[in-house]
């Protein structure tokens, strides 16, 4: 899949269906030439480069007035070279010059692909699915190394980017800027697309026309964020979700990053993706290495649909590991919203029986059961039972929830820890917070310090020692706040700068260390709902809680834009009491299963408050999801209408050999003799014949009728209600099922 022109110094990364090409300047620098969908494996492709002499401009050799990395698309630019964009690495030496000007020293061919240590990477099983250029370069002047890692997937249309810097020299180095990707796209005829949003409101789809200038998304607080997600797309104008070209990135990161497009005075557009500048710089000790989070860049021809799938593809099959990965996730009842903090043993016990009478496989006891937590005051990092509440402790209560036939979950904040708590009074010191100011808190909570090794490790030892005494099959990993005033009590000033990034490695150390203890535990990862939902945590946690809007028609928004990267499977979604918490709707409960059936599917409600024909409901919903869970999470995702756009929201679910789809269709307000509607379906054999099955619709078609005509859309409201009005309400949702007929 690389293909190397040795006298042209051209690379060529390439598959079936996508090429990416870089070459060497003459100057020794690697320049950018292509991406996008797969070109001729032979042939030159020099002339690609474009370059004229321009006034105003600065050229890097003198009596030559054509080459000027203004002009020329590169890979992984620095400043002060003749380029006046942002550079992708700003290296600060200690006579206090940020220049750099890297030289190429040779590459290497690599079948397969390495880990990062101690951080989220794609990953290889079989030989021949992947293979990865590693291009050396060297800054004689400094002599720093610098590694730029490409792997190319056989299956898959994406490419992994990751670079490394070894400080060779004597003379200590800092990285104030150090990216994970840089592309230097040739023109700006792009929108970018984004996932924004706030706490509740999570990954919102917004689109932007590219103007001259900076268009950028970041999160300086430590995680992910709420607000932005590490991702970003460019679309063409006329692109939609099933044609057209578009580029994804994604940053396998979760902590401070930065997503940018900045497009020049010659409209070429600049796409930088890393680590958030902001507050960074790492010392580089002679002989020490840093290496950069991985980027994830997939190219689609088949619109933003299409570019999903191939995310979704890649995460699911070569990002989530272990055991998990391919097995199908227990349908789960939280007690969160049902309780909060307030409950006994018996109460969690009666709950749970009802569950399993539902037929749900996992008991999950959230929030309040440790230290002297009956409120948000107290109580974190003290990871003990509560024995008033649950007077045997979690090994008792474990036990007992075993017996009903059920796996027994748990919630925790690991990172975080309350003054009113054994672990704050012994270890003041364990805080982040800055020497002589304020320590901002956040639902009464301070941030412990991941960055230091000892205070991972306390809070490792109570984990570990909880997790070996009581049957724990599953943690829910919780974060509720971001860090502000960031600094280590335990590092010197000139190492301030690592802290942010160090935090996250201290996160990713400890997951790394519980799955390595307790290789079958599932950890579902949660930052107030989806503050941290990112591909990096997906490396260890095969599942995040979306969001705290566990409202229908708010969750089918946030799940249809979680969904641009992120693969069902890994969406936590659950069924919760109405009115709903958070915004007080109310909705019936088969359009709430249905908003959750799409996902890793549960229940976050008192089982015993519902009445029985709701019962009977959630029974079926139980039994349908296990017929159809290896489906919902193995099955290509199709988005077909837009919350975002219109009345409706609409996706499907297709088992890759076409045999057998799921279509949900969700109308947000009702409607009065509105117009007959067709839906076109994705992903079928057009000529097989299949069975539609939903509430009150039956019929059979062809799938080249159901992918052109559409699918027959029921709406009961559109003349007159003759039904009793079961489908004629506002947040209406039905579930279709298409089924290949058999022929014998
Ligand atoms: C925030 C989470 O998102 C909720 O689901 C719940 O676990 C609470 N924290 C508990 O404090």
């Amino acid at each position: 899949m690389i293909i190397v022109n040795e006298k042209e110094h051209v690379f060529h990364l390439r598959n079936e269906r996508i090429s990416y090409l870089l070459y060497i300047m003459e100057s020794g620098q690697p320049g950018h030439l292509y991406f996008g969908k797969a070109l001729q494996p032979g042939g030159s492709y020099l002339h690609m480069v474009e370059k004229a002499h321009r006034p105003m401009s600065t050229y890097i050799k003198e009596g030559d007035l054509y080459t000027s990395y203004e002009h020329l698309r590169q890979e992984y630019p620095c400043y002060g070279t003749s380029d006046y964009r942002y550079p992708a690495m700003e290296i600060l030496g200690r006579d206090g010059s940020r220049i750099c000007k890297p030289q190429y020293q040779g590459y290497a061919v690599i079948h397969g692909k390495k880990p990062l240590p101690g951080l989220p990477a794609t990953y290889t099983e079989e030989e021949g699915e992947a293979d990865t250029l590693e291009i050396y370069m060297n800054d004689p002047l400094r002599d720093l190394e610098f590694i730029l890692s490409y792997t190319i997937f056989r299956d898959v249309d994406a490419l992994a980017r990751s670079v490394s810097f070894i400080n060779r020299g004597n003379e200590v180095l800092f990285l104030n800027r150090a990216m994970s990707l840089s592309l230097d796209m040739p023109d700006m005829d792009y929108q970018t697309v984004q996932l924004s949003g706030s706490w509740a409101r999570e990954r919102a789809v917004r689109i932007r026309d590219l103007e001259p200038g900076i268009t950028a998304i970041c999160s300086m607080r430590g995680n992910s964020s709420h607000q932005h997600n590490p991702f970003l797309a460019l679309k063409r104008k006329n692109t939609n979700e099933q044609s057209g070209d578009v580029f994804g990135f994604s940053l396998l990161y979760s902590g401070n990053f930065l997503a940018q497009a900045e497009a020049d005075n010659y409209q070429v557009l600049r796409i930088m993706l890393g680590i958030n500048p902001f507050g960074f710089q790492w010392k580089l000790e002679p002989g020490e290495t840093f290496v950069t989070p991985e980027a994830v860049m997939v190219y689609s021809a088949e619109g933003l649909n299409g570019m999903s799938r191939q995310f979704h593809r890649l995460f699911r099959n070569r990002l989530v590991r272990g055991y998990w990965r391919d097995r199908e996730r227990p349908v789960l009842i939280n007690n969160w919203e049902a309780t909060q903090f307030d409950y006994t043993q018996q109460d969690l016990l009666q709950f749970a029986e009802k569950a399993k009478e539902c037929g749900i496989e996992l008991f999950v006891l959230d929030d309040g059961w440790f230290g002297a937590r009956n409120d948000d005051r107290r109580g974190l990092g003290d990871w003990r039972a509560n024995r008033e509440k649950l007077p045997e402790g979690i090994e008792g209560l474990a036990q007992k929830i075993e017996a009903l036939g059920m796996k027994f979950g748990l919630w925790f904040e690991p990172e975080m820890v309350n003054k009113d708590s054994d672990l704050f009074r012994a270890h003041p010191d364990y805080i982040i917070r800055t020497p002589g100011r304020t320590a901002s808190h956040g639902r009464n909570q301070f941030v412990l310090d991941f960055s230091r090794k000892e205070v991972v490790d306390a809070i490792y030892r109570q984990l570990y020692e909880l997790l070996s005494n009581a049957s724990i099959s599953y943690i829910k990993w919780d974060m509720n706040r971001s860090i502000s005033e960031c600094y280590s009590a335990a590092y010197p000033a000139d190492r301030q700068g690592e802290i942010f990034h160090r935090y996250i490695l201290g996160v990713y150390d400890l997951h790394e260390r519980l799955i390595r203890d307790f290789p079958q535990l599932l950890i579902e990862s949660c930052a107030s709902g989806g503050g941290r939902f990112d591909a990096g945590m997906l490396y260890y946690a095969p599942q995040g809680w979306v969001s705290d809007d566990t409202d229908a028609i708010e969750r089918t928004k946030i799940q249809y834009g979680t969904s641009f990267v992120y693969p069902l499977s890994s969406m936590g979604a659950h069924v919760s009491a109405c009115p709903n918490e958070q915004i007080g709707r109310t909705t019936s409960i088969a359009t709430r299963g249905n908003a959750a059936l799409t996902g890793a599917f549960g229940y976050e409600l008192d089982l015993n408050k519902l009445s029985e024909e709701e019962i009977r409901t959630v029974k079926k919903q139980v039994a349908f999801y296990k017929e159809n869970r290896s489906l919902l999470a193995q099955g290509d995702f199709y988005r077909l209408l837009s919350p975002f756009e219109g009345n409706f929201a609409a996706w499907e679910i297709c088992q890759p050999d076409g045999s057998r789809a799921l279509v949900t269709v969700t109308r947000i307000l009702s409607e009065v003799n509105g117009p007959y509607r067709r839906l076109p379906l994705r992903g079928l054999l057009p000529d097989q014949s299949y069975h539609i099955q939903s509430p009150h619709l039956s019929y059979d078609a062809y799938g080249d009728e159901l992918m052109q005509f559409g699918l027959m859309l029921e709406d009961r409201s559109a003349g007159q209600v003759t039904d009793g009005g079961d489908t004629c309400h506002d947040f209406c949702s039905l579930l279709y099922e298409i089924t290949a007929i058999q022929t014998v």
